[in-house]
């Protein structure tokens, strides 16, 4: 089965200076929850604006559910949903009509996009909310509408950078019963970013690590835990830690 994400040798250096990609070498399968770890500035939301097709890699190539962005960037859109780190909502509208504007735009008729609104306010507990100008939003409800936003299509494959940050446990518990019902029962692929490891650790099977524009690891969150560490049960986040630390003084070697 062709994978549903396929990235070679994608490289993106911006007008700045900075080499924000270094060849990156990346395959995700359909229908799994794939999450890519790494620090700060690592070049995480980048990977996902190219995938996305908000920005244009320099070099290397990718297919996004077998299409090819240089071909058809439109088709990848209408496949996609994403819900990006730092997306501003328009602040004058409320979620109600932020949803069926959406629904709207991807040709969903006047009844279908009121429908479809409303199931997703549902879905996202955001009831209270639906008639709320966006801006009065709290930090962890925009976050959940920006998902729903990015859901109104049905899209078989769904990136979400930071999705969780901003919310309470309480809401990230019940947004991660959202998504992983989407994965398990609808069979939705999620390419994560999350700086919660915890996140990572219950819901993602696969994994990937960056760090500093090159991907260091790319498996199974089990065999990223057995290789970094050798305690059996420790989380994730002690190996992470474990490893950006033993990368760090590997380097540190070599200056
Ligand atoms: N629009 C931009 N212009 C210039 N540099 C950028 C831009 N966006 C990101 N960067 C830089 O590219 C690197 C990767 O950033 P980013 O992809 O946002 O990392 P992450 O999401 O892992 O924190 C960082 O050094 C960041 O400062
Ligand atoms: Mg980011």
């Amino acid at each position: 089965m062709a994978p549903e994400i396929f990235f070679k040798n994608i490289s993106k250096k911006y007008p700045s200076g900075t080499e924000a990609l270094k060849g990156v070498n990346l395959e995700v399968n359909k229908g799994e929850l794939f999450s890519l770890l790494g620090p700060n500035g690592a070049g995480k939301s980048t990977l996902v604006k190219i995938a996305t097709t908000l920005i244009k890699k320099d070099s290397g190539e990718f297919l996004i559910g077998e299409r090819n962005p240089d071909h058809d960037p439109k088709s990848i859109r209408q496949y996609i949903g994403v819900a990006l780190q730092d997306n501003e909502l328009d602040p004058s509208e409320n979620a109600e009509s932020l949803l069926r504007f959406q629904g709207r735009l991807f040709g969903l008729s006047k009844a279908q996009a009121m429908q479809r609104a409303d199931e997703l306010i549902h879905t996202f507990e955001i009831d209270a909310e639906r008639t709320k100008k966006s801006h009065t939003l709290s930090g962890g409800n925009k976050r959940r509408l920006h998902c729903a936003l990015a859901l109104v299509h049905k899209p078989r494959l769904l990136f979400l950078d930071e999705p969780t940050t901003g919310m309470d446990p309480e809401a990230r518990d019940r947004f991660w019963q959202t998504i992983s019902r989407l994965n398990k029962k609808e069979g939705v692929t999620v390419f994560l970013t999350t700086q919660y490891l915890e996140e990572a650790d219950k819901h993602a099977t696969q994994m990937a690590m960056i760090m500093e524009g090159a991907i260091r690891y790319v498996g199974s969150v089990k065999n990223f835990k057995q290789r970094v560490n050798a305690e059996k049960h420790g989380t994730l986040e002690e190996s992470y830690l474990a490893y950006v630390k033993q990368t760090q003084e590997h380097e540190a070697m070599f200056v």
